[in-house]
């Protein structure tokens, strides 16, 4: 981790700020690099050109999920608001561009405190900053961290909640493997502690067309996000490749109800990081997504599975996305 103790953002936001450092960037790289098929984690997508980027595939018409997951929450936060109660602190993973929260914050009652977790530092703040505008009342405590490692919440002074959420939206869950998502949810209950709640964004298996298209948009910005990961090992770590000898690709894998995400060698070619050079032949891929589709009853078995008890489900009328409530008992 590149830093580990709180440092002052601005006169009003604390920053937890547990950022892995460019190192972790290049061990990760280097595994991934060195593994067959060749493999890059998708966390490291998120520096500041790769929220950006992410924030402008929010925007497209083939990106159903955000749209269709805000139109749910749009329409169901008053019933979120109540299952959840008064004097909630929210803790959101991969708080982004913070859109989705303020639906359920202006729904809730008297909302204790608001902690956004993300990786990517400098969004995260921008973020947190605008809620701090818009909701002068609430107290916000911002970490950045990679929330696949283990990191405490932040203590807030002054406020005493009624219960901890989580929230997860944006489909992220579906970045991890089945037993990967089981895991993180199992830490996230632990993290959250006893009389939690989590209410959990899930998309769901559909035409692949739909899901092909959403993952490999006309206008190109999907493929500028995936390739932002060369561009990150280029700037970060000084890798020498070729930019324009990969292309974007995303595929249904209907065996494993997941889209893939890949990076394409158009030619055989060499990625140079360091000492360390990675041959690739004309055609291989660098997988860098996953992006696993849950059926409603799969992804409440797999929440039973984390020791999460599956609670209320609300889905739009086309049933092509889910947002569910689980309680820790
Ligand atoms: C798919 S985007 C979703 C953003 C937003 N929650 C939404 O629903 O639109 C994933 C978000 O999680 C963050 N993220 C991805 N992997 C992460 C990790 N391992 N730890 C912390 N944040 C991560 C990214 O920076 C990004 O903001």
């Amino acid at each position: 981790m590149a830093r580990s103790a709180p440092i002052l953002a601005d006169s009003t936001l604390r920053l937890h700020d547990l950022e892995p450092s460019s190192e972790e960037f290049r061990r990760a790289a280097v595994a991934g690099l060195s593994a067959s098929p060749k493999t890059l984690p998708c966390k490291f997508f998120y520096d500041a050109e790769g929220s950006r980027l992410f924030d402008a595939i929010c925007e497209l018409p083939e990106y159903y999920p955000t749209r269709t997951e805000l139109a749910i929450l749009r329409r169901n936060a008053g019933a979120m608001a109540e299952a959840i109660g008064p004097e909630a602190r929210i803790v959101e993973f991969g708080s982004g561009a913070g859109i989705k929260i303020r639906l359920l914050l202006e729904a809730l009652e008297r909302p204790a405190a608001y902690v956004p977790v993300d990786i990517s530092r400098e969004h995260m703040m921008a973020a947190a900053a605008g809620l701090a505008a818009d909701f002068p009342r609430l107290r916000i405590a911002p970490v950045c961290a990679d929330y696949t490692q283990p990191f405490g919440l932040p203590s807030i002074r002054g406020v005493t909640s009624r219960a901890t959420v989580g929230f997860f939206p944006g489909s992220t869950i579906g970045n991890f493997t089945p037993t990967e998502a089981v895991a993180f949810l199992a830490r996230a209950r632990r993290l959250l502690g006893p009389g939690s709640m989590m209410l959990v964004g899930v998309d769901v298996p559909k035409d692949p067309h739909i899901l092909e298209a959403a993952y490999d948009d006309a206008a190109g910005v999907t493929a500028a996000f995936n390739r932002n990961l060369l561009v990150r090992m280029q700037r970060e770590l000084g890798a020498r490749l070729d930019l324009d000898g990969f292309r974007h690709e995303a595929r249904w894998c209907a065996e494993r109800r997941r889209v893939e995400m890949h990076l394409v060698s158009l030619a055989r070619q060499e990625i140079v990081i360091g000492p360390a050079r990675f041959p690739l032949a004309r055609g291989e891929t660098i997988h860098t997504e996953n992006s696993y589709k849950y059926a409603v009853p799969e992804f409440r078995a797999l929440a039973g599975r984390s020791g999460w008890l599956p609670a209320e489900v609300w889905t739009d009328p086309d049933n092509l996305f889910s947002v569910h409530l689980l309680r820790s008992g």
